[in-house]
């Protein structure tokens, strides 16, 4: 990913948040300024800006907004706690929007009554970013590891620098091979409804010179049976104490034709995306989105006029089907309760001074 272009930045002259509006991609890239915990909660229901950690980053960034913007006299405290609670009903699956959120509520919690406690809560948000896009390098070193030379690889939604501060998760590996000089081939399932996989990562992995072709979804199967995948590697929007993957609906699918065909499904996780309190996947609340997303692609109604619908968009892979789970603190394989425990109480070394 070069200069050419982000996902979010805080705009200190606004102060705003600038967000790339993935809704227009690839037509065109624009950058809306939000300068309100409204807009930014709206923002993130109307999938201007997606994929776990980054909707953690705006997150943080309208809490941010909800103080630098106060009015004279405000009652700051009732300021962010209304920002907290209206971002966390946003969207329920990726846990790294509630990470996020309580990040900030503790960073509020300590600076509150100081003259400084707004800058203070815009360096909070600014070290989310920043820390992510460090985290991801390194995850994507410890997974590019699992790549072999001329690997073709099956991809499904948008893990990449779209979905995170910067850089990805799952192309996180893909960028990371390629820069160890790898040959790689990517297909991207097309990722129906939204269509993430046709629009997005076939975008950002275009902008970057990587060699990409998008599949329907029904495709994948069929490719991975005769022998035209290595292997697939997917993100995360909530991993859970036993291995189970919440990831975008579909991504089940992908898993098991995967383990049929004995080839590899990894999962690219950071940690800010493990949610070891829940202890498997069944609980983990799966957000349904409106039925237009199913009904319509842009104007054009393709189902019957009042037919039933259904949209979830998130499904859990089983941890079975998972052959590993990657991190920026290592590789995790079954028994996954006992090897993501053991990540998670490794102490986080500062990413952002490691890759600086
Ligand atoms: O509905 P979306 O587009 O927010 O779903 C995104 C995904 O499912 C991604 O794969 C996941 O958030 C991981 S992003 C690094």
């Amino acid at each position: 990913m070069g200069d050419s272009w982000f996902t979010i930045r805080w705009d200190a002259d606004g102060p705003a948040v600038l967000m790339l509006d993935q809704r227009r991609l690839p037509a065109e890239a624009h950058y809306p300024r939000y300068v309100d915990v409204e807009g930014v909660a709206r923002a993130i229901e109307d999938m201007v800006i997606r994929g776990a950690p980054a909707i953690g980053i705006a997150a943080a960034m309208g809490v941010a907004l909800a103080v630098a913007r106060a009015p004279a006299g405000a009652d700051r405290d009732a300021l962010v706690s209304g920002a907290l609670d209206r971002l966390a009903r946003t969207r329920p699956t990726a846990v790294n929007l509630f990470w996020a959120l309580d990040r900030m509520r503790t960073r509020w919690a300590s600076v509150r009554d100081e003259s400084g406690a707004t800058a203070a809560l815009l360096a909070e948000a600014q070290a989310i970013l920043e820390e992510d896009v460090a985290i991801n390098r390194a995850l994507g070193a410890h997974g590019a590891a699992l790549v072999p030379d001329g690997a073709r690889i099956l991809t499904h939604c948008n893990a990449g620098a779209l979905a995170t501060g910067g850089y990805g998760t799952a192309l996180g590996v893909i960028r990371a091979a390629v820069a160890a000089g790898k040959r790689v081939r990517v297909y991207s399932d097309e990722t129906r409804p939204y269509l993430q996989g046709a629009r997005l990562t076939a975008w950002e992995l275009q902008q970057d010179g990587i060699d990409v072709t998008v599949i329907p979804d029904v495709a994948a199967a069929h490719l991975i049976s005769r022998g035209e995948v290595d292997l697939a590697i997917v993100g995360s929007d909530r991993t859970v104490r036993n291995g189970d993957v919440a990831n975008k609906i579909g991504t089940y699918g992908v898993a098991l034709a995967c383990h049929a065909s004995t080839i590899p499904f990894y999962a690219a996780v950071p940690v800010s995306t493990l949610d070891l309190g829940l202890a498997h996947g069944g609980l983990i609340p799966i957000e349904e989105r409106t039925p237009r997303e199913v009904t319509h692609v842009g104007d054009r109604q393709l189902t019957p006029v009042g037919v039933g619908i259904r949209n979830p968009a998130f499904d859990v892979t089983p941890s079975r089907y998972v052959t590993a789970i990657i991190t920026e603190r290592g590789v995790a394989r079954a028994p996954y309760e006992t090897s993501l425990a053991a990540l998670a109480q490794i102490r986080p070394v500062d990413e952002r001074e490691k890759h600086a």
